[in-house]
């Protein structure tokens, strides 16, 4: 294991409101599959609930790379426990919900 410093990924172009977080948020894969872009307040309007999401990663921008760098996390566990569980509950229960297609999120 290596122990060091894993340093911040930077927020390009994202605008920072100390409390919400940013509006947009582009998620980087670290793989082959292309960056998810991410309307945070949008969510944060229609969950209403931080722990949605938060519970399983903390405030911090960057932080589910830097998770997955630490194997804290493993590849695809947000993806699919976190934001697929929840579009596709809704999209079952035929509520308005968000992509459960690949390049729906994977946007090249
Ligand atoms: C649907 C999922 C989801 C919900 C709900 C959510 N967030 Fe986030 N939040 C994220 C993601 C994804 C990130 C980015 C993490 C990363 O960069 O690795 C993030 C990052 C943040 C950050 C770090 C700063 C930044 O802009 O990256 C803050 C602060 C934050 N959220 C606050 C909140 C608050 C407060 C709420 C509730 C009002 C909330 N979030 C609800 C998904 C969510
Ligand atoms: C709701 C948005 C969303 C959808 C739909 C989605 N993904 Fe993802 N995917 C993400 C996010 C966010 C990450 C980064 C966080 C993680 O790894 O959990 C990710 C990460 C990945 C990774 C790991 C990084 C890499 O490139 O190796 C793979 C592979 C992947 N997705 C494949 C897929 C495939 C295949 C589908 C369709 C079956 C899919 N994704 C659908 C959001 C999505
Ligand atoms: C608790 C439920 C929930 C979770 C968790 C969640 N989403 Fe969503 N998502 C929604 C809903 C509801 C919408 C539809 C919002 C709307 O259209 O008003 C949505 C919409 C979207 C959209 C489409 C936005 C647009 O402009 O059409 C994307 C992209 C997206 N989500 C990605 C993600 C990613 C990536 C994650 C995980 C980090 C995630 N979502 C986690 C409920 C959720």
């Amino acid at each position: 294991m290596v122990i060091g410093f894993v340093a911040m990924l930077p927020l390009a172009g994202a605008q920072q409101n100390q409390e919400n977080g940013a509006d947009i948020i582009k998620l980087n894969t670290g793989g082959a599959m292309a960056e998810v872009t991410f309307p945070h307040h949008a969510h944060q309007n229609v969950v209403n609930d931080c722990n949605a999401c938060h519970s399983v990663f903390p405030m911090t921008p960057g932080i589910i790379r830097e998770k997955i760098t630490l194997q804290e996390l493993r590849k695809q566990q947000v993806m699919h426990g976190t934001c697929l569980e929840c579009h596709k509950a809704m999209k079952n229960a035929g509520d308005a919900t968000g992509p459960v297609v690949c390049n729906q999120c994977h946007i090249r």
